[in-house]
């Protein structure tokens, strides 16, 4: 149709903005750099956007506990309990089984007060206990908790803000490890002995590591989207001591909430934000993670329909609610097989009757919002990884990035374009991705093994 080539001409032009160019991708590669830099030093730190937070994981385990450990991972839409059973295999490394239990979190408890969520934990938790009848066993627990927390020492920190939709009141500003105390011994029918918190970042690296030693970084692109990675201790100026290294939650997500990104960010990337429980708040996040990625697709298919170019001009009631395009449907729709009946089903259910050119054209508008999400990650790793380079003076670095999340691990595209950028914005870096299997039990759960190694060894001293 001659009217075809006008049409998918306009298209075009509308989804071009969220092409990076190499040099778009440099650029935020450096400043990134810069903000990590201001994270680290004392006098800078308070201002900078990109947090650094060290974590007091280090470099220099001192062998670990073996025996069971309770793993709790709180941070994205599931809640999950664990048993761990960390034990030694034949050369002394580590040998882990784990028992899984999933719940949800009910909206309430991720909108109210701080004590009506963690006695949903606790009583997460009993339930687990219970039913694997281990109720009257005190074992030490690893904690999982994905969200900014500024450590005092590896079980104590004190929460900075929420993301990811999560807005409970009381809980910012106070130690994470305490309120799961509290709640705890408010049932009182169960004890347990909290011995690490860690982010999910840093659970992933541990469990990865525990496969592949040279896993110095840990990266989630999920619901959230954040990286840790090993750092030189006489850089983590937050903490006292020259020697080794320490593991350093970037907080990269908050990247851009100081006007870093003001000339990536689109029209569509402000609805976003400006409608989400956090505006001004983890803006490079929104341009990347899981949370955000359905809801920028919906916007720029409201924006095609505007314009006359996409179900002649008109959206469907559900097209027009916030919230109703799944991130999981941009993955599945980049994974149609050419027939569009994916592609179609989806669309159908959300009361559109597309023609086939607007199977297409919602598909190109999927894949332009995740392109970039990859390619705007990937400089951010880019970033961390020739950092790592230059901070070792080390002529070539031989790496290991431990990855989990669910774009990365479900979006049929994401990874190829991710790492392909990741590469080329490394020369002089020879890099392994691991993707983590229960990352964040097993690496919660691993910590605390080794914490518990460094209790002991405290006491008996
Ligand atoms: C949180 C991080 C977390 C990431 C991935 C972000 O929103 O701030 O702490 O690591 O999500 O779950």
């Amino acid at each position: 149709m001659p009217g075809d080539h006008c049409t998918m001409e306009k298209v075009d032009h509308i989804l071009s903005e969220f092409r990076l160019d190499e040099d778009d991708l440099m650029e935020v590669m450096r400043r990134l750099q810069k903000e990590m830099e201001r994270g680290l030093r004392l006098e800078t730190h308070e201002e900078a956007s990109v947090k650094m937070l060290p974590t007091y994981v280090r470099s220099t385990p001192e062998g670990s506990e073996v025996g069971d450990f309770l793993a709790l991972d709180l941070g994205g839409t599931n809640f999950r309990v664990m048993l761990v059973k960390v034990g030694e295999d034949e050369e002394r490394g580590w040998k882990v089984e784990t028992k899984n239990g999933m719940y949800s979190i009910p909206e309430d408890a991720m909108t109210g007060t701080a004590e009506m969520l963690f006695d949903h934990v606790a009583e997460c938790i009993s339930d687990f206990l219970g039913k694997h009848h281990i109720k009257h066993k005190k074992l030490p627990l690893g904690f999982t908790f994905s969200f900014p927390v500024r450590h005092e020492d590896i079980d104590k920190g004190i929460l900075l803000n929420w993301t990811k939709g999560f807005k409970v009141s009381g809980a910012e500003g106070n130690n994470v490890v305490g309120l799961l105390r509290d709640a705890i011994k408010r049932r009182g029918d169960f004890e347990m002995d909290v011995v690490a918190m860690v982010n999910d970042t840093v659970a992933t690296m541990i469990s990865c590591y525990y496969e592949d030693r040279r896993c110095e970084v840990g990266m989630i692109v999920g619901t959230g989207c954040n990286v840790c990675y090993m750092e030189e201790m006489r850089t983590v100026e937050l903490v006292e001591g020259e020697e080794g290294r320490m593991c350093v939650n970037t907080e990269w997500g908050a990247f851009g909430d100081h006007g870093e990104l003001e000339e990536f960010r689109l029209e569509y990337d402000r609805v976003v934000d400006e409608t989400s429980v956090n505006s001004g708040q983890q803006l490079y996040e929104k341009l990347i993670s899981g949370k955000y990625m359905g809801e920028l697709v919906r916007l720029v298919l409201l924006k095609l329909v505007s314009e006359n170019l996409l179900f002649n001009g008109e959206a469907s009631e559900q097209l027009r609610t916030k919230g109703s395009f799944d991130t999981r449907y941009v993955s599945q729709i980049e994974s149609d097989s050419g027939d569009r009946k994916h592609i179609y089903n989806i669309l159908t259910t959300l009361g559109l009757l597309p023609s086939e050119r607007d199977c297409d054209i919602v598909r190109l508008a999927c894949e332009s919002v995740s392109t970039r999400a990859a390619h705007m990650c990937a400089a951010g790793l880019a970033g961390v990884i020739n950092r790592m380079r230059e901070r070792r003076s080390q002529e070539d670095l031989k790496i290991t990035v431990g990855v989990d999340g669910s774009v990365y691990k479900l979006h049929p595209c994401f990874q190829d374009k991710f790492h392909r950028v990741v590469r080329d914005l490394t020369p002089h870096c020879d890099i392994t991705f691991l993707q983590s299997e229960e990352g964040s039990g097993r690496g919660a759960a691993l910590v605390s093994a080794v914490a518990c190694k460094m209790a002991t060894c405290m006491l008996t001293q």
